[in-house]
């Protein structure tokens, strides 16, 4: 029997939230190209796409809005818990630890929209909290009168955030909300399957995300970026890098056999929002990237993802490091959420098989004699 090692090609079901077309290098979210998305929509507007199947008119808009804003707060207990927790603790763990405490009160219930508004309104209310809390300093309250983004970035500063920081993270939001069968919406989906309840599927799809082979990739994208330094300097540091058998991160896609077309719109906005010699070093990294890694790997097609400008991104709008994947999160929980209320709204449980490969008809012999 042939396996598909990492289930690669496999279709586990039909969906019509995301299409990805790998070999053209295009994303659709519910029939409209993510280029025509994130280049004028708000995040919540696509939000609402991406949970309702179609664009919201104003008074949609209005309702998902003010329901967004009203529960972006979060308990006090959570905040006391989150405070226990040790300062040295990683954020991703805090968001997963948090999304748990809040999901143990509720019932196990099929997963509703309701769900998936709370859980993605307070993922920013949470980062912000762990981050402020880690340096020293009180949460900060989420304001009514910002969008999701703008609010965000008022949580972690306490400031009013720069329009062009603003725009930047509202379109990494878009572009990062959903990407098909990826390794942590399809765990959301297995968990979902079992009619286990939405709190418990983003738990697990937050536990899917943390490795650096998928959300766990734009802070070493960031220090790779640092420890190059210099564009002169790309090329040697690449080569060490994959003579020492390392992955270059920000490389390489399951699906895509050509440019992502996520980085090809975030390094556009890296270009707006960071600074000069970041995107020049980045943009020398990745041509030299993807050039050696046509002469290593000549039979497949390695590119820059979307977690290589993510990290661009992200660092231009100020979060730390430390806070990237919680922020990939942070959009990601829409897709997320969107998928678990489709697979609900028609469940099968999710049950595949391996080929078993070991040892037969081996007899019991008793403790003492093995
Ligand atoms: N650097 C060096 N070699 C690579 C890279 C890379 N970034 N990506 C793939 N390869 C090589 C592999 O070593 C392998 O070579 P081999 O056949 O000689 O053993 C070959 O290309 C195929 O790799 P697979 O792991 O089979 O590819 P797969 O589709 O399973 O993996 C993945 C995709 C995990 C993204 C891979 O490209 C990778 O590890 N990239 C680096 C980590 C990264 O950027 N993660 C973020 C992904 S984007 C996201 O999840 C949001």
């Amino acid at each position: 029997m042939i396996v598909a090692k990492g289930l690669e090609g496999i279709i586990v079901d039909n969906s019509s939230i995301c299409k990805i077309d790998g070999n053209a290098g295009r994303l659709i979210y519910r029939g409209y190209d993510i280029h025509d998305l994130a280049s004028s929509l708000s995040f919540e507007e696509v939000a609402y796409l991406l949970w309702n199947g179609d664009l919201p008119n104003h008074q949609q808009l209005r309702e998902l809005n003010n329901e967004l804003v009203r529960q972006r707060t979060v308990p006090q207990e959570l905040k006391s818990a989150i405070r226990n927790l040790p300062t040295s603790s990683n954020a991703l763990d805090v968001l997963r630890t948090a999304i748990s405490i809040l999901g143990a009160e509720t019932p196990l219930k099929k997963p509703e929209m309701m769900d998936a508004i709370a859980i993605s309104a307070k993922i920013p209310t949470i980062n912000a909290a762990f981050y402020r809390i880690r340096n020293g300093q009180e949460p900060i309250e989420p304001r009514d009168d910002l969008n999701h983004a703008a609010d965000y970035l008022y949580m972690l500063s306490g400031r009013d955030p720069e329009p062009v920081k603003v725009e930047a993270l509202n379109k990494y939001l878009i572009l990062l909300a959903d990407h098909g069968m990826n390794s942590s919406t399809f765990t959301a989906r297995v968990v979902a399957s079992t009619w286990a309840d939405m709190y418990s599927a983003v738990v697990a799809a937050i536990c899917a995300l943390k490795g650096p082979l998928h959300g766990g990739a734009p802070a070493p994208v960031l220090k790779m970026l640092q420890d190059i330094g210099k564009p002169e300097r790309a090329e040697e540091w690449i080569r060490n890098e994959l003579k020492s058998d390392r992955r270059l991160m920000g490389f390489g896609h399951r699906v895509y056999r050509t440019t992502d077309p996520r980085a090809e719109i975030l390094r556009g906005i890296g270009e707006k929002s960071a600074p000069k010699d970041l995107v020049e070093l980045a943009e020398t990294v990745e041509e030299t990237g993807i050039r050696i890694l046509q002469e290593y790997r000549p039979q497949r097609k390695l590119y820059a993802n979307v977690e290589f400008y993510s990290a661009v991104v992200m660092h231009s709008v100020g979060l730390s490091p430390d806070l990237f994947t919680a922020t990939f999160a942070a959009s990601r929980s829409v897709g997320w959420t969107a998928n678990v209320l489709e697979q609900a709204a028609n469940n099968r449980l999710i049950r595949p098989e391996t080929e078993y490969t070991g040892p037969m008809n081996r007899k019991v012999v008793h403790i003492n004699a093995r």
